[in-house]
């Protein structure tokens, strides 16, 4: 006898499971990444074949010689044409690299992407007068 009121129950259930789907499924992701441009991807074959990553971290993985270069293009200080002046010219142990404009160029683009996928660190400290510490993430 309770079985037509069951069933009614699944049928609602179920279409609260099929909206509850739809919803979730057809919304884009807030964190999907942005889309590599060719110039970028032949900047990240440049930035492999050079071994960057030997002596610099992109999120903190790499070696340790040189600075990360996460966010090197966004920094206030730095950007593309910092980026491309220690290309051209090397520094004390960043050696130089005789790159062409174009090959200049893509690795600035494969950089600008790293830039555009996140903050590393994506935490700042600040220090309060009372000698606490808390923690602000970008
Ligand atoms: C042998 C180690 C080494 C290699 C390989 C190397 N670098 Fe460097 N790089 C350094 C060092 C060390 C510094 C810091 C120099 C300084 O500040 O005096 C540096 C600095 C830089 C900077 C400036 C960073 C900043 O925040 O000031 C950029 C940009 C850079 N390198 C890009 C590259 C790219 C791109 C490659 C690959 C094509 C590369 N480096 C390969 C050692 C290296």
């Amino acid at each position: 006898m309770n079985r037509a009121r069951n069933i009614k129950v699944l049928i609602v259930l179920l279409g609260v499971f099929i909206v509850y789907n739809l919803i979730i499924y057809s919304q884009k992701s807030a964190s999907s990444a942005p889309i590599m441009s060719s110039n970028a991807i032949e900047g990240e074959k440049l930035w492999q074949d050079n071994n960057c990553t030997s002596c610099h971290q992109l999120y903190g993985l790499g070696g340790y010689l040189g600075p990360d270069l996460t966010n090197v293009i966004s920094h206030p200080q730095k950007g593309d044409a910092y980026v491309e002046a220690f290309l051209n010219s090397g520094e004390s142990t960043m050696p130089k690299f005789n790159f062409t404009e174009e090959e200049k160029e893509k690795l600035v683009a494969f950089l600008a992407h790293v830039d555009k996928t996140g903050f590393y660190p994506n935490r700042e400290a600040v220090f309060s007068a009372d000698g606490w510490v808390s923690i602000k993430y970008k």
